[in-house]
C-alpha cells in the first residue's frame, strides 16, 4: 500500500491534537508525520502510533516532501503558508475559512459533495467547512435530495471547544471561580461564558450578522451547489466542552413527512437518528462527543407552513466539525487522486 508524508500545521492545538489521534485511528497510511506549532511549542512531543514525535516550528521550508497538510492553526497561518505548501507540490487541507468561499477550492463534506474534491488541482488547496455548517449539510443532503429545501432557519449552541484550548481552559477556571465565589477572568471571550450565553461567534458585520453566521448562510449553498437554498442564522456560544447543537426550520418544496424523514436519515452516511421522545431520547451534545456520527432527533412538523420540518441536530465540532472531516477528505484524496 502507497503511504504518505503528512504534516499537521497547528497539532498541539484542539482540532491539530485530534486530527493527530484521527490519523492513527483510522489507520491513515502515514510515511511520516510532521507536527507543526508555534515557537510557544518548542521542546512539546506528542504520541503518534507509539512514538513521541517532536513538535516542530513551522516556516517557509516546513512543507519541502510533504504531500498532504492538514492546516487547523488559525486563519492567518493558512494564509501565509497554504499557499507556500502548495507550491511545494503538496495538497492542503485547510481547516480555517481563510479560502472556504473561494471559486476555485473546493469546499467539501464527504458525505455530501465528494466529487468536489477532484478540482483540488487548481490551487492545492482543499477548503474544510465551518463545524456548526458541516453538521447540519450532513444531517440535510437526504431530505433536500428527497424535497427540494427552500429555506432554512438555525439557531446553534456551540461548545467552546470551537474556539480552541484556550477557551476550554477559561471555561473551566470561571466556573471553578464562581463556585469558590471568587472574581471571573475574562481572557477569551468579551463576557463571562460560565453559566452564559454568548449571541456572539466570531466578528460582526456591517449587515448586523457575525462572521459564523454568514459562513452557514454562504457554505451551505457552496457545498449543496444550490444557490437558492434561503439560509437565516443565529450562532451562539455556550457553556459547553464538546459538542455543538442546532436547532433546525426547514421549509421544502415537497411534502416530506417527519416519518419519511426519519426514514431517510436512518440510511444516510454519517447520521444516527435519536428520536424517540416517549424515552426521553434526542441527541445531547454530551453523547455526542467522542463520537463519528451526525445525530438527529426532535423531527417534527412544522405547521406554520406547507411543508416544513423542526428539528435538533448534534455532532462532535472537534471530530466531524473538524478533525474527521479533514481526514475523510484526505481519504477520498488518496483513495482517487494522489
Ligand atoms: P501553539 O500551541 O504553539 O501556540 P487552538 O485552536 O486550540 O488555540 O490551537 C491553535 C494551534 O495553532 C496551536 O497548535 C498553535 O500552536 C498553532 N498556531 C497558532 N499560531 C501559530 C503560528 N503563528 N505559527 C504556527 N502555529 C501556530
Amino acid at each position: 500500500m502507497k503511504t504518505y508524508n503528512v504534516a499537521v500545521v497547528g497539532a498541539t492545538g484542539a482540532v491539530g491534537n485530534e486530527m493527530v489521534k484521527i490519523l492513527e485511528e483510522r489507520k491513515f497510511p502515514v510515511k511520516s508525520l510532521k507536527l507543526l506549532a508555534s515557537e510557544r511549542s518548542i521542546g512539546k512531543s506528542l504520541e503518534f502510533m507509539g512514538t513521541d514525535l517532536p513538535v516542530e516550528v513551522l516556516d517557509e521550508k516546513s512543507f519541502k516532501g510533504v504531500e498532504i497538510a492538514l492546516f487547523s492553526a488559525g486563519g492567518s497561518v493558512s494564509l501565509k503558508y497554504a499557499p507556500i505548501a502548495a507550491s511545494e507540490g503538496c495538497v492542503v487541507i485547510d481547516n480555517t475559512s481563510a479560502f472556504r468561499m473561494e471559486p476555485d477550492v473546493p469546499l467539501v463534506v464527504p458525505e455530501v459533495n465528494p466529487h468536489a474534491i477532484k478540482d483540488y488541482k487548481k490551487r492545492n488547496i482543499i477548503a474544510n467547512p465551518n463545524c456548526s455548517t458541516i453538521q447540519m449539510v450532513v444531517a440535510l443532503k437526504p431530505l433536500h435530495d428527497y424535497a427540494k429545501i427552500k429555506r432554512i432557519v438555525v439557531s446553534t449552541y456551540q461548545s467552546v471547544s470551537g474556539t480552541g484550548k484556550k477557551a476550554i481552559f477559561e471555561l473551566e477556571d470561571q466556573v471553578r471561580a464562581l463556585l469558590m465565589n471568587k472574581k471571573v477572568e475574562k481572557k477569551v471571550y468579551p463576557h463571562q461564558i460560565a453559566f452564559n450565553c454568548l449571541p456572539h461567534i466570531d466578528v460582526f458585520l456591517e449587515n448586523g450578522y457575525t462572521k459564523e453566521e454568514m459562513k452557514m448562510v454562504n457554505e451551505t449553498k457552496k457545498i449543496m451547489e444550490d444557490d437558492t437554498i434561503k439560509v437565516t442564522a443565529t450562532t451562539v456560544r455556550v457553556p459547553v466542552f464538546y459538542g455543538h447543537s442546532e436547532s433546525v426550520n426547514v421549509e421544502f418544496e415537497r411534502k416530506i413527512t417527519p416519518e419519511k424523514a426519519r426514514s431517510l436519515l436512518r440510511k444516510a452516511p454519517g447520521v444516527k437518528v435519536v428520536d424517540n421522545p416517549s424515552k426521553n431520547l434526542y441527541p445531547l451534545a454530551i453523547n455526542a462527543a467522542g463520537k463519528d456520527e451526525v445525530f438527529v432527533g426532535r423531527i417534527r412538523k412544522d405547521d406554520t407552513v406547507e411543508y416544513g420540518l423542526n428539528m435538533w441536530i448534534v455532532a462532535d465540532n472537534v471530530r466531524k466539525g473538524a478533525a474527521l472531516n479533514a481526514v475523510q477528505i484526505a481519504e477520498i484524496l488518496i483513495q482517487k487522486y494522489l
